[in-house]
């Protein structure tokens, strides 16, 4: 194991009606409030009435419309209205992208330049805003880490960021927010969650027995609730327990002592930056074909490890087999809960593999299996059609 320093300054609210804490927390900054949403559910579900109500007292400035997948034009409105209005605290509520979008709002409004420069060299953020979140969908982990991804889709670049700085000061995770989740949003965001698990449990570091208890917790858990809050929209318990395991996987935890470059996030970035699919779509239908690419004599014990320790695989004397079973019952999962399995079903085709390998393969030299161009590309084809290939 590694050394590593565990600093996460985030303060976790979890639970049913910790939204009470809202007004105490935002006066510890001030009265001047930039509220962020996205599209709106925060108006059908009634949250939207909720914080207007507790932040009566406030000055409240709105920027709303914040898209999945968040775009630089609404990272540049609100570090534009955070200048006009000196504001004092952002709060964002909201899934991922309005949270992502609010991180780097509340660094922009601390810069000089274009908020873009902040996304291609986050070296140059040195201050932010504060920033209050009220999570509404389990997926990404943002509630409780540094990153934000934002897309440039004039350049097709989808890249992440993050600084000390962006750290939520104060994060609001109430499960029963999450209940009008919809069904295809709660499959994608349990499927990010694994992935999250994934990108740091395959890793070479020898000795994090902890951490990869910790992770195999996380997956087994995603895999028990899934299914239950897919049939029971309203069930507290599967939301709470989904919940605090997109925070926990991407809050430090399961990586600490253990370094790595990731692998499917980033080549479903270029997929979302090219094609504007929802990202746990992209990394379901990357995951179990990027795992068979992987099976190897190196990793061979790691997957068997997997399938033991997470789908109770029973050991046997052909690991692979018991790999290959495991990744089989990864791709069933997310056929189970009705996700799309090929590129074809998010109409994506062949056209741009190319130019995308080429774009990423640089990122992925450092992976648990380092990758070229043309195996991201043979990873993409076998994307096409449903089923795991090996190779
Ligand atoms: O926009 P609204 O109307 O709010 O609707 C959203 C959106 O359409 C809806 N939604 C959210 N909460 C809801 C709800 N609908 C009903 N009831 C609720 N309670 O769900 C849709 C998707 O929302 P979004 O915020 O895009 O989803 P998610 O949380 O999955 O975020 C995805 C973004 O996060 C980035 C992704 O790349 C993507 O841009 N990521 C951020 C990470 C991070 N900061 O650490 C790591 C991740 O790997 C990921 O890359
Ligand atoms: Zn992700």
């Amino acid at each position: 194991m590694q050394n590593f320093t565990y600093d996460i300054p985030t303060k976790v609210f979890f639970g049913e009606g910790q939204i009470e804490q809202l007004p105490g927390l935002i006066a510890k900054f001030g009265k001047r409030v930039l509220l962020t949403y996205g599209g709106g559910s925060i108006k059908r579900n009634g949250l939207y009435d909720k914080v207007k109500e507790l932040l009566s007292d406030c000055e409240l400035y709105e920027l709303s419309g914040i898209d999945p997948n968040p775009r630089i034009e609404s990272v540049r409105q609100g570090a534009a209205l955070c200048k006009e209005h000196q504001i004092d605290v952002v709060l964002a509520v909201g899934g991922g992208s309005t949270i992502d979008c609010s991180k780097v709002i509340a660094a922009s409004a601390k810069y000089d330049g274009d908020a873009w420069d902040l996304v291609q060299d986050s070296s140059l953020i040195k201050d932010a805003l504060p920033l209050i979140d009220i999570l509404t969908l389990s997926a990404t982990g943002t509630e409780m880490n540094t990153g934000a991804v934002i897309t440039n889709f004039e350049t097709k670049d989808k890249s992440g960021t993050g600084a000390y700085v962006m750290y939520p000061y104060a994060s609001i995770c109430d499960p029963t927010y999450t209940f009008t989740v919809p069904h295809n949003q709660t499959a994608a965001g349990t499927a990010d969650i694994m992935s999250h698990t994934f990108e740091i449990y395959f890793n070479h570091e020898p000795g994090v027995f902890v951490q990869d208890r910790m992770a195999e917790g996380i997956l087994e858990a995603c895999i028990h609730y899934l299914p239950i809050v897919l049939k029971e929209p309203d069930n507290y318990e599967a939301r709470a327990n989904l919940m605090w395991a997109s925070t926990l996987a991407l809050n430090g935890l399961t990586r600490m002592g253990r370094n790595g470059a990731w692998t499917c996030h980033p080549i479903e970035h270029m997929l979302s930056a090219y094609y504007d699919i929802t990202h746990a779509v992209g990394l379901a239908i990357l995951t179990p074909r990027w795992m068979a690419y992987c099976l190897n004599d190196a990793t061979v014990e790691r997957f068997a490890m997997y399938a033991n320790r997470v789908w109770k695989i029973a050991y046997q004397d052909d690991l692979y087999a018991m790999a290959k079973e495991a990744i089989e019952k990864t791709y069933q999962f997310f056929v189970d809960a009705e996700m799309p399995m090929t590129l074809p079903e998010v109409a994506i085709d062949t056209e741009h593999f190319d130019e995308m390998a080429e774009r990423v393969a640089p990122r992925l030299t450092k992976s648990y299996v380092p990758l070229d161009k043309d195996a991201v590309i043979a990873i993409l084809e076998d994307c096409m059609t449903p089923g795991v290939t090996y190779h």
